[in-house]
């Protein structure tokens, strides 16, 4: 694993945002794995302003996300769909049918997984966002999840409610289960761009970087992965030497 320190979130986004752009100007059909969630939001602005500059197109742009909330339809304000369209994709010039998120709603939930894991079979994601929980997730894949799951039904761990629970009037409004891509889907992304921010992921960034790799924290997995960039803020990297 590479591992970036910037001095601030600001920085962070910065940096990762550079990376994208650099991979776009590379490969203007590029696919984007996407995360939600408050870590990547400065990055999706920076990539807004610099297609406001004409630095970047997403026109062919093809983009999978990792989650989405079981119960929640697009319209609803905490899913993950209305997430992506005010963050990103409502400011920019991606195609709708080049989105790609797990569908909250419309069939039975091994259904939606089945429709979702279809089209990740042959999405060959050029570059993986990801955030990391306090628990060690990525995507929903909670501590325990087995390392060769693809895209499956979650149910949330209590600390994964809690922490989410910020977006919701109450606790109770949290959704119980979510559709989330499998480690294993994560892990065919040709690259691997983890953010994390803030002192509250100095903890899982410590044990990611010094723990053993283990289904016990999911991000742990990433140590098997060839090509994977961790861009830190100092305050998330504070219990690393
Ligand atoms: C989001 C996701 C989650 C988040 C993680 C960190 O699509 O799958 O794994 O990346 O919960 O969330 P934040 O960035 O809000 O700390």
């Amino acid at each position: 694993m590479r591992i970036i320190i910037a001095q601030d979130y600001q920085e962070l986004s910065d940096r990762a945002s550079r990376i994208i752009v650099g991979l776009i100007t590379e490969k203007p059909d590029a696919v984007l794995g996407l995360a939600t969630g408050s870590t990547p939001i400065g990055l999706y602005q920076k990539l807004i302003e610099k297609y406001r500059e004409k630095v970047l197109s997403f026109e062919k742009i093809k983009t999978f996300n990792l989650d989405e909330y079981y119960g929640l339809s697009p319209e609803h304000p905490q899913s993950y769909h209305y997430f992506m369209r005010k963050q990103l994709f409502d400011h920019v010039d991606i195609k709708p049918e080049s989105i790609n998120i797990p569908r909250g709603v419309g069939a039975e939930p091994e259904v939606l997984c089945q429709e979702y894991n279809e089209k990740l079979k042959t999405a060959n994601i050029d570059l993986q966002v990801l955030g990391i929980g306090n628990n060690g997730h990525i995507g929903f894949n909670e501590p325990g999840t087995p390392f060769d799951r693809e895209t499956f039904v979650v149910e949330l761990a209590a600390e994964t409610r809690e922490a989410n629970k910020r977006f919701f009037s109450s606790i109770d409004e949290v959704p119980r289960h979510a559709i989330t891509m499998g480690i294993k889907n994560i892990m065919e992304a040709k690259k691997i761009l983890l953010l994390a921010s803030g002192v509250s992921k100095a903890p899982a960034i410590k044990r990611l970087i010094y723990g053993p790799i283990s289904e016990e924290f999911p991000a742990s997995v990433l140590k098997n992965h060839p090509d994977v960039t961790v861009i830190l803020d100092r305050e998330a990297a504070s219990m690393i030497k």
